[in-house]
């Protein structure tokens, strides 16, 4: 299963998103490579210390660890290029756009899906940093974003300083620790609304399969050629 993240709008979580769904399906044992496909490279940098539990690949070495994985997540840039868009969407099997409950990044997300619907790939918006003392904001997004008929994954990702100190580290946030190197008290929340959103996208993929059985995920038929003429 090939995963892009990606949005224009800089700073909502996407290499955040990246790592933890990378790392979610890696504790379970899937074989998951994280293609940092933004020219800030900055999953590079979070993965520099060698703690994630996968590799951390720039893109112009994915064909090789994209071999041989079971889910390849790339840390997407959203370009502006038409061209460079068509690649990378048509390149993934199924899109997660990271959006905040602030306006400018839904009307980013509303300009973005316009333009996804018009390929076959399946794509859900992922509420992140959803600030628990304004959750009135958090449910007012998922209303709008409804509204203009895109997917919103159920699991919200809450706004947590403890991603920002696992970031530091080059942990996940499960192992987020405070400067005292004391364990972030609601550091599992952030981990199981991550791991809530993997189950949500691989439904959402086997969802879009059975739909569409008999073609590929790049629109390849791979139906026996006896099948297709009987
Ligand atoms: N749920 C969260 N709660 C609090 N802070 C978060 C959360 N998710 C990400 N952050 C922090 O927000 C900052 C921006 O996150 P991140 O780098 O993932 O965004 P981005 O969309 O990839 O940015 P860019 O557009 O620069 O690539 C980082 O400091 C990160 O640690
Ligand atoms: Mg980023």
């Amino acid at each position: 299963m090939f995963i892009t993240v990606f949005g224009q709008k800089g700073g909502v979580a996407k290499t955040c998103t990246s790592v933890h769904l990378a790392a979610i399906w890696a504790c379970k044992h899937k074989k998951v490579a994280l293609i940092d496909a933004d020219r800030n490279r900055s999953a590079t940098a979070y993965g520099a210390r060698e703690l994630l539990p996968y590799p951390v690949i720039p893109i112009e070495a994915a064909a090789k660890a994209a071999r041989g994985a079971d889910i390849v997540v790339t840390d997407g840039q959203a370009s502006s290029n038409e061209e460079e868009l068509k690649n990378l969407v048509e390149g993934s099997d199924i899109i997660v756009l990271p959006t905040t409950p602030q306006s400018r990044s839904i009307e980013l997300t509303v300009e973005m899906s316009t333009l996804l619907k018009n390929y076959r790939i399946p794509f859900a918006a992922l509420l992140v940093k959803v600030d628990s003392r304004k959750k009135s904001s958090a449910e007012a997004a998922v209303e709008i974003l409804q509204g203009f008929d895109i997917c919103v994954l159920q699991s919200q990702i809450p706004l947590l300083s403890a991603f920002e100190s696992a970031e530091t580290n080059g942990v996940t946030v499960d192992q987020s620790v405070d400067k005292r190197g004391r364990a972030h008290s609601r550091r599992m929340v952030g981990w199981h609304a991550y791991d809530k959103a993997c189950v949500e996208i691989e439904d959402l993929y086997q969802q879009h399969r059975e739909k569409n059985k008999t073609s590929s995920p790049i629109g390849w038929d791979f139906t026996p050629l006896e099948k297709r003429v009987a």
